[in-house]
């Protein structure tokens, strides 16, 4: 998959990653680690709030949008489940309003997974990231769900 070039490389950017991963610590969060390398980033892990399905309230959902918003630079990082997103993401994203406050920020994604072709997956989760991305005026930089790919991500980021 391409990358495209990055329109936000300062140094004051605000960086956040989005962790949709059970494991706080996990391999999703080591690989959002080597994403940024000596970048500065704030790690909002959705496995820390309470965010129901989708008509069940709103839980917590307002807290992690609060940290969200306003970035320069998005990271989200998946677990690859069943070849798409983890649940935690899916349900973060369907109680998704859509609004100005990510309008020219730059998307990253990582999807972690533990087969050696991923190739499904990341056209599958490209394409509702994708959605997302348009849908809320941000630009989607690329999707990387190797090692290698995410050094070569990290190269449009600084
Ligand atoms: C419910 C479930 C479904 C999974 N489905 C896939 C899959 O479709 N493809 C894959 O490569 N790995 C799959 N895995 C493995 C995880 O993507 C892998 O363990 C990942 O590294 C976990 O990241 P973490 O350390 O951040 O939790 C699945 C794991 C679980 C728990």
């Amino acid at each position: 998959m391409k990358f495209v070039n990055a329109t936000h490389r300062n140094e004051n950017d605000k960086r956040v990653f989005l962790n949709a991963s059970k494991n706080v610590g996990g391999k999703t969060s080591l690989m959002a680690k080597d994403f940024f390398r000596n970048l500065t980033y704030q790690q909002v892990n959705l496995a820390d709030y309470d965010i129901p399905q989708v008509g069940k309230g709103t839980g917590e959902y307002d807290q992690v949008w609060n940290q969200v918003k306003n970035a320069d630079v998005l990271l989200i990082g998946t677990p690859i489940y069943w070849s798409d997103v983890s649940g935690y993401l899916k349900t973060f994203m369907d109680h998704l309003d859509v609004n100005d406050d990510l309008k020219g920020a730059d998307l990253y994604v990582i999807a972690q997974g533990m087969a050696i072709d991923q190739s499904e997956a990341v056209n599958t989760i490209y394409g509702s990231l994708s959605h997302f991305a348009s849908r809320f005026g941000i630009h989607f930089i690329g999707i990387a769900s190797t090692e290698k790919e995410v050094a070569q991500l990290n190269e449009k980021l600084q």
